[in-house]
């Protein structure tokens, strides 16, 4: 089953989504009918070198794959829109023709996977982000692709919407428990968990990791080349015109904070959130940094 649906958040607001199977997805305008992607995903043919890069929504899919595309190809330049293609929303016959290692992006859950993945044990790279920015992030997000979601509406009644999870690719916290599971449920894959805020603070520890579970090393002189091209600014610069909005806001590359979420929550909201996070997450401890010191 497909259908556009429309859902209210907490104010009345609808928010446009793409449900397939009783999962929603962005009902992105690409170019590609969206649910023959998502309906054929689980038998998406696979090869061997693809790597996976899996983030739940806003956590730094851009800024990662970059990453890994300068490792992978020994670039020294930035690719302005290939990381457009989410698995979800790409069928076989455009993702067939990308030359290998291709390196595809997805926010889908670990058992929505194709089945190839887990045959021929890709490397997947999962990317954690703490879900207060998360959510500030993916707030904007919805709000500024209108052209995909049709919102309007305002932080206080996004909120309570999000928490409940009635989002693109749904709850972040059944996401987190997923793919926090992977190393039991899926022992013999290779996969490097990355932390958003680690690699704020230490992007070079971060490229060096990946280079290295990548068996893609090279030298000192080059990872710096890559810290220096996926910076925040350099990024903005380089590739935020591909996804900005007609305001001109580059909304892929919003401000790339650590703590933002600060500027948003209430101390009602953020004790709400606490105590959701704990209730969620009880059998399930993952230590985000919600600041940097
Ligand atoms: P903010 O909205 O908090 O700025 P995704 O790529 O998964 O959609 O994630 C988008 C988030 O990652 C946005 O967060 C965006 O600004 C941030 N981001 C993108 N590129 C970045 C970079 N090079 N460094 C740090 N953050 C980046």
């Amino acid at each position: 089953m497909m259908s556009i649906v429309k859902i209210p958040d907490a104010g009345g607001d609808n928010i446009t989504f793409l449900e397939v199977d009783g999962h929603l997805y962005p009902n992105a305008p690409v170019d590609y009918p969206v649910e023959v992607a998502v309906k054929g995903m689980r038998d998406l043919p696979i090869r061997e070198d693809d790597v996976f890069v899996c983030a739940y929504p806003k956590c730094g899919t851009h800024w990662v794959w970059e990453m890994v595309r300068l490792l992978l190809s020994g670039d020294t330049e930035t690719v302005i829109n290939k990381e457009r293609f989410m698995l979800e929303l790409t069928g076989n016959d455009v993702l067939e023709k990308f030359p290998s290692p291709r390196i595809l992006n997805t926010h889908c859950l670990v058992e929505q996977l194709p089945r190839g993945v887990f045959e021929k044990k890709c490397k997947i790279i999962y990317i954690l982000r703490n879900p207060k920015d998360m959510a500030v992030s993916f707030f904007h997000h919805h709000k500024k692709l209108t052209k995909c979601y049709e919102y309007h509406g305002k932080w206080e009644n996004y909120f309570p919407f999000l928490l409940d999870g009635k989002v693109d690719y749904g709850s972040f916290f059944t996401y987190m428990k997923e793919w926090a599971a992977i190393g039991t449920t899926h022992p013999d894959l290779p996969t490097l968990t990355l932390v958003y805020e680690d690699l704020k603070e230490d992007p070079l520890s971060g490229i060096r990791k990946l280079a290295k579970f990548l068996n893609a090393e090279k030298s000192e002189e080059f990872y710096l080349q890559v810290k220096e091209l996926t910076s925040f600014n350099k990024m903005k610069e380089s590739k935020g015109k591909f996804f900005e909005e007609p305001d001109g806001s580059a909304i892929m590359y919003r401000k790339g904070e650590v703590g933002d979420w600060k500027n948003y929550f209430t101390v009602a909201q953020n004790e709400i959130f606490d105590r959701r996070y704990k209730e969620h997450m009880a059998d399930c401890e993952i230590n985000f940094r919600y600041t940097l010191q």
